[in-house]
């Protein structure tokens, strides 16, 4: 039985004393549970130090949001896996739906960003997904498909392994409207099928597929009970402690009912 994991994804939210005053509330939450879950918080990079630390006395690991594709030099304003590696992050939000459209991230572009974190002992968490007029139109599958192709499948089977999939359809991302659980189960069997093809039976069981989009407490245990859900990537909700909280209970639930 596998357990589940539950990763905040803050994006471009708080302010230094309100991240600081989140971090505190989840970590209180998260010291009263004996938990099973695997809880991540990626909050801007600014803060990743207090986080750090806060995890320190609590439960929770500290991931980034973005890594550069390059090792280090000149490229003014970026962040290398190595320096989020020397401030103890040990994984990394790749290729979320945001930053492949508004920054042009591309597949190639990602496959370099997944190799240098998997060569800093940085687990990516690698998102793919559709926009809406590519699920109306049935491109969906030849998209994440070709995502899961052009970024991934030149790793060897032993580095796919340290790879967390989130599927983020971006039609449900910060819009409120969620995929049905038949909609993100399907898709996250899709996934794994993929995954299976090229690598094998084993390595398809154990990756871990997250489902991300307006994932929220009122949704989060009919999602997380999904065969192929291995637990969600959360935005807004995860800018609040007691949703964040309650969504970690939810996957707490589905761990203990499996
Ligand atoms: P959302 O964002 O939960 O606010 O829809 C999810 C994400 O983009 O990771």
């Amino acid at each position: 039985m596998k357990n589940k994991i539950v990763a905040g994804n803050w994006k471009m939210n708080k302010t230094f004393s309100e991240a600081d005053d989140l971090i505190y509330a989840i970590s209180e939450g998260l010291n009263d549970m004996e938990l099973e879950t695997d809880v991540i918080i990626c909050p801007p990079y600014p803060y990743l130090e207090m986080a750090t630390d806060a995890a320190e006395e609590s439960n929770f690991t500290v991931g980034a949001q973005n890594v550069s594709y390059a090792e280090k030099g000149a490229y003014t304003g970026e962040v290398s896996a190595a320096m989020l590696k020397s401030m103890d992050v040990d994984i990394c939000i790749v290729g979320h739906s945001e930053r492949r459209a508004y920054f042009k991230e591309t597949d190639e572009e990602l496959a370099k960003k997944v190799d240098q974190l998997l060569a800093n002992d940085i687990v990516p968490i690698f998102c793919v997904g559709e926009t809406l007029e590519e699920r109306e139109s049935g491109a969906h599958w030849d998209k994440i498909g070709g995502q899961l192709e052009n970024s991934l499948f030149h790793l060897k089977k032993d580095e796919i392994a340290n790879v967390i999939i989130a599927y983020e359809p971006v039609w449900a991302i910060g819009t409120g409207k969620t995929a049905t659980p038949q909609q993100a189960q399907e898709v996250h069997a899709f996934i794994r099928k993929k995954i299976e093809e090229k690598y094998g039976t084993e390595t398809a069981y154990n990756i871990y597929i997250l489902y991300g989009g307006s994932c929220n407490p009122g949704n989060a245990l009919e999602l997380f009970s999904c065969q192929d859900v291995d637990g969600g990537l959360i935005g807004g909700a995860s800018l609040k402690a007691e949703d964040f909280i309650a969504i970690v209970n939810a996957a707490e639930t589905c761990t203990k009912n499996d």
